[in-house]
C-alpha cells in the first residue's frame, strides 16, 4: 500500500485526478469505479477543469459507480445517480449509456445484485476504483462485519453512517435506511484502487488502516491489504494520527 501524503482537500483532488487522467491517457477505454459523497468533489472538478482545458477525452471511459440508495430514484437529487450527473458526467464528454449505477428502485433487489455483477464482468473488470473511507472504515457501503466475500448486495445502513450522509438530507428521517452496493470481493478484482481521504473526522479510521493493519471484517477497508496494488493520497488533517 503506498502512501501519498497531500497537505489539504484541494491538493488531494489534483493529486488524484492527476492519477485518473494518467490512466485514461494511457488506455482511453478505461473502466473506472467511481465513488460518491464529499470526498471525490474536488477529484471530480479537477476531471472537469482539465477536460475543458486540455480536452482529455472520456467519450470510451465507462464507469461503475460502487452504490445507490434503495428508494431513490435517478432524478432525485440526493441519489448516487442525480449526484454522478452534476458532479461530472455532464461536465465532460462520457456518453450517458456508459456511466452504470445500480438501480436503487428494482422490484427485485437480489437480481438487481446479480445484475450488476454481470455488468461489471461484461465489462472486463475494474481497472481503477475510487473509494472514499466512512469514520467507521466503510468503503462503499460494506458496513462492519461485512464478509470480504461479498459480490453486490444489499445493505441495511449502520446509523454512523446515516448520519454522517444526514448532512444531504432536509433530515436524518429522510435518509434510506439501505443501499446497494459492490460488494468486497468487487472491490478487491479491480485491477488498481486509489482511497482518498480528507479532514479529522477520517483521522481515526486511517490511524486504524494504516498503524495497526490489522485485516479484519470488522473493520472492511483493511481488507485493501489484500491488494497489491492500492495508493491512499490522504491529507495532513487524515494523516494527523498516523505514526
Ligand atoms: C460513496 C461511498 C462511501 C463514501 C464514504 C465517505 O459512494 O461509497 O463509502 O466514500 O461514506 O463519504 P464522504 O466522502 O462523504 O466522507
Amino acid at each position: 500500500m503506498k502512501v501519498i501524503r497531500v497537505k489539504d482537500y484541494q491538493e488531494l483532488g489534483k493529486k488524484a485526478a492527476a492519477i485518473i487522467i494518467e490512466h485514461v491517457k494511457a488506455k482511453p477505454d478505461a473502466v473506472l469505479g467511481l465513488a460518491t459523497g464529499s470526498t471525490p468533489q474536488t477529484t471530480y472538478r479537477e476531471l472537469i477543469r482539465d477536460h475543458k482545458e486540455n480536452g482529455t477525452s472520456y467519450r470510451q471511459v465507462t464507469t461503475v459507480n460502487l452504490d445507490e440508495y434503495i428508494g431513490l430514484s435517478p432524478e432525485d437529487p440526493n441519489s448516487y445517480h442525480y449526484f454522478m450527473k452534476k458532479e461530472l458526467f455532464e461536465a465532460i464528454d462520457i456518453a450517458s449509456e456508459n456511466t452504470h449505477l445500480p438501480n436503487g428502485e428494482a422490484a427485485d433487489l437480489e437480481a438487481e445484485c446479480r445484475r450488476y455483477d454481470d455488468l461489471i464482468r461484461s465489462v472486463g473488470g475494474i481497472d481503477l476504483q475510487l473509494l472514499g473511507i466512512g469514520r467507521n472504515g466503510h468503503i462503499g457501503f460494506n458496513e462492519p462485519g461485512t464478509s470480504f466475500q461479498t459480490r453486490t448486495h444489499v445493505v441495511e445502513l449502520a446509523e454512523d453512517t446515516r448520519k454522517a450522509n444526514a448532512r444531504f438530507f432536509p433530515s436524518l428521517d429522510a435518509v434510506p435506511t439501505s443501499a446497494i452496493t459492490m460488494g468486497i470481493q468487487n472491490i478487491l478484482e479491480s485491477k488498481r484502487i486509489l482511497l482518498l481521504a480528507s479532514g479529522p473526522a477520517k483521522a481515526e479510521a486511517m490511524a486504524r488502516l494504516l498503524n495497526q493493519r490489522e485485516i479484519t471484517e470488522a473493520f472492511p477497508a483493511s481488507c485493501l491489504h489484500l491488494h497489491d496494488d492500492v495508493t491512499v493520497i490522504a491529507d495532513e488533517a487524515a494523516l494527523s494520527l498516523v505514526d
